[in-house]
């Protein structure tokens, strides 16, 4: 058995697939190089469908072409700011949603994710997820935006409503270089 806790995107990724079934809809906010929307739409299968989001071209360039050469025909890719997901994914029928921020790997360092556009995303997500579903973020501090970035979204999940909503935080205590941390919120049943 693989050692879960060494690749916190990994990580990330596993307690996502928990809450998600095959022919499930659910949500890519950050696409990027296009892995995490692979693994969603493997784990949904055909019967499913898959709503990614990056702000780049290059990124969905990426996604698109990993999907292609994957055989993968349930993702709508959209090259707009996950802030607009509510336009496209029906409210509460996604059963989860990931968050990968920071930057796209390889590419330009000075586009980031940033912070009030974050939690206006966040939001969105949290309205399209159904009841049981799960939002996931997986969150870098190793750069300036990335830190400031994080300490306002653990200040907004903090004062979730308890009622509605489980936030969770986990981050790798004894690791060098700034590890990626996990947020995952869940909308209780
Ligand atoms: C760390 S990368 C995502 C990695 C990706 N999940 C993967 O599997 O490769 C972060 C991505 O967020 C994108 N991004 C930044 N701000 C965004 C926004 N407001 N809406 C959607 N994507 C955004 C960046 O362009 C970048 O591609």
């Amino acid at each position: 058995m693989s050692n879960l806790i060494t690749k916190t995107t990994e990580l990330a990724m596993q307690i996502t697939l928990f809450y998600v079934e095959q022919g499930d809809t659910v949500i890519d906010a950050t696409c990027g190089t296009g892995h995490d929307t692979l693994a969603l739409a493997e784990a949904v299968g055909d019967g499913g469908r898959v709503y990614a989001f990056d702000i780049q071209k290059e990124a969905i360039s990426l996604t698109s072409e990993l999907l292609k050469n994957n055989g993968c025909t349930n993702v709508e890719l959209f090259n707009e700011s996950f802030v607009y997901m509510g336009e496209h994914v029906p409210e509460g029928s996604a059963s989860a949603a990931v968050f990968n921020l920071g930057y796209l790997p390889g590419g330009d360092h000075s586009i980031t994710t940033e912070a009030g556009a974050t939690i206006e995303g966040l939001r969105a997500a949290l309205k399209a997820i159904r009841t049981g579903g799960i939002v996931t973020v997986v969150l870098y501090d190793g750069h300036e935006e990335g830190r400031r970035e994080k300490e306002r979204v653990l200040r907004w999940a903090e004062k979730l409503d308890t009622k509605t909503y489980h936030a969770v935080f986990a981050n790798m205590l004894n690791q060098n270089n700034y590890p990626p941390e996990i947020l995952w919120i869940t909308k209780k049943r």
